[in-house]
């Protein structure tokens, strides 16, 4: 597309950076959720579905997957921005322990809207879990219980997160790099 720039893409997070890190997140989530029963682990699409793919393979016991889709745009009457859903969780959220799954915590906005809509809902618990969270970016303050990479404020692509839907499959984090033409 027109807005596409030149770049390259450097290796940022290996692979194996990765694995070992989500052997590490799976300790601690399979420890916190010890004696929970029905873990609901939510991953917002598309960004955190290759991350969900292989964190919920690390996570024992009785858990249950589901996916919730939603946009952000800016509201004129408030610096703030809103979020619509655009696809819900089909699982009922009451009474549940839940933990949302998302790969990268940016401003904070999309997390924080999706937090208090799930709330209203009364789980029994709402943990949240980013393999990767740009604090420098943060507009709104959002508790982050499980965090894989905390990284500087770099154009990145790849494990799932795109530039214009490109690069999800990348197995790795890279850093998007602009070239002069
Ligand atoms: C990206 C990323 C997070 C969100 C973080 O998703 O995957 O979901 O932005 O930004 P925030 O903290 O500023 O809200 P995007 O909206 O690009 O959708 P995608 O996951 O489908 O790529
Ligand atoms: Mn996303
Ligand atoms: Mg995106």
């Amino acid at each position: 597309t027109e807005s596409f720039m030149k770049h390259t893409t450097e290796v940022m997070i290996t692979a194996e950076e990765i694995d070992q890190k989500l052997d590490i997140l799976a300790e601690q989530i399979n420890a916190h959720y010890a004696d929970s029963d029905r873990l609901l682990m939510v991953g917002l699409l598309k960004g955190s579905v290759v991350f969900m793919a292989d964190l919920c393979r690390r996570i024992k016991g009785h858990v249950e997957i589901d996916f919730m889709s939603v946009s952000s745009y800016g509201n004129e009457m408030s610096s703030s921005r809103d979020v619509k859903i655009l696809k819900d969780v089909q699982s009922e959220i009451q009474g549940r322990d839940v933990l949302i799954v998302e790969d990268l915590i940016d401003s904070g906005n999309t997390l924080n809207k999706v937090r208090e809509m799930l709330m209203i809902r009364e789980p029994k618990s709402l943990a949240l879990c980013t393999l990767l969270d740009k604090p420098e970016r943060r507009e709104v303050d959002v508790p982050v219980d499980f965090i894989g990479f905390t990284i500087p404020d770099e154009f990145i692509v790849g494990y799932g997160i795109d530039y214009a839907e490109q690069y999800r499959n990348l197995p790795y984090i890279a850093k998007v790099v602009p070239l002069e033409d």
